[in-house]
């Protein structure tokens, strides 16, 4: 059956604003977050403490962080690929961390500089420096349904990976099917695989659109027993390293979604619409949210 509460992991300031090319102004990034903080979304990831060489769009992770209203019961993790970006984000005031793994070795190489290997070492540190300071740490997969760089990777592949990142601490792994080439049948064997290993409440699905694949494959992780998913509002996303890649999901349309099968998300569709629509103005874009698209054209 259908878990009744979902809840939505918002990564639009960070996954969705990353792979734009146009720096977007600071102040605009705080105002996108604060709204966000105001539609019931109870996670908003703001940020990356990351190389401002690799991702100049992060580069102003710290005056985001201590830039933004942080809204009593939300919470607002930030990317960390390695105790200096850890360090950093605790100085800037983040309560919550993510560290990013992946199941392919040359996405590894290509998006941290590192092997697998010596990725885990890198997030150990982080991890448990995050225990001794209370700080929650997630843990996410990357190339879970396919790498840009090797295509396939085994379901065993992303269950190592995974059960490696909860072992060192990780409460939650967010599976990320990076370049949005799993279909509902990829996303059942992968979950099948990395479910014999650790419980579904430690697994969240992150789910690119490039195939349009990325609803089927949220329903198909929720029939599963998964309820927790990641989603960028306006379906902004991409990932500077994985060419060809598209937005996330869209929040608008995993909402209405939600909605429709009767599941609770506590978040309210009409304010996220709002804030996807600040967001597309300031940077100048159109939405590639369909449900957003289909309510401003009425
Ligand atoms: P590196 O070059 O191997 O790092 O980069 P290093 O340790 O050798 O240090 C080299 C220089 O980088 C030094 O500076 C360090 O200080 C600096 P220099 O002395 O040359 O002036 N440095 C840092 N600066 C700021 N913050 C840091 C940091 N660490 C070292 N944390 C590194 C390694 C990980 C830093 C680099 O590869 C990097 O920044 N990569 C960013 C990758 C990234 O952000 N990718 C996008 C996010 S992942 C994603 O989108 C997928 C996801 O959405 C899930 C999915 O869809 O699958 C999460
Ligand atoms: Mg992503």
């Amino acid at each position: 059956g259908l878990p009744e509460y979902v809840k939505i992991v918002e990564v639009g300031p960070r996954d969705g604003l990353q792979n734009e090319k146009v720096i977007v102004p600071t102040d605009i990034k705080i105002e996108f977050i604060n709204q966000l903080s105001q539609t019931g979304l109870s996670v908003i990831e703001v940020t990356s403490f990351v190389s401002s060489r690799w991702v100049p769009q992060m580069a102003d992770h710290t005056e985001v962080m201590k830039g933004i209203h942080q809204y009593p019961g939300v919470r607002y993790p930030v990317l960390t690929p390695n105790l200096q970006g850890f360090h950093r984000a605790v100085a800037a005031g983040a309560t919550e961390i993510s560290v990013f793994g992946a199941a392919s070795e040359s996405f590894s190489k290509k998006n941290i500089n590192c092997s697998i290997e010596e990725s885990m070492e890198k997030f150990e540190e982080v991890v448990k420096s995050a225990r001794h300071m209370n700080i929650p740490a997630r843990g996410y997969v990357s190339c879970a349904l396919g790498c840009p760089y090797e295509g396939s990777i085994t379901p065993q592949k992303v269950t190592e990976v995974s059960k490696r990142l909860y072992g060192m601490g990780c409460y939650e792994i967010s599976l990320g099917d990076t370049i949005g080439v799993g279909t509902p049948g990829s996303m059942k064997k992968l979950l099948e695989s990395v479910m014999k290993e650790l419980p579904p409440g430690a697994l969240a699905v992150h789910c690119h659109d490039t195939y349009g694949q990325a609803l089927a494959n949220i329903l198909t992780a929720l029939q599963m027993g998964i309820n927790v998913v990641d989603s960028a509002v306006s379906g902004l996303g991409g990932c500077p390293y994985a060419k060809g890649a598209s937005g996330n999901v869209a929040t608008e349309d995993l909402i209405y979604m939600l909605n429709g099968l009767g599941l609770n998300t506590g978040v309210n569709l009409h304010k996220v619409m709002e804030a996807g629509d600040y967001i597309c103005k300031a940077v100048n874009k159109t939405t590639n949210s369909k449900v957003a698209r289909a309510s401003f054209s009425v």
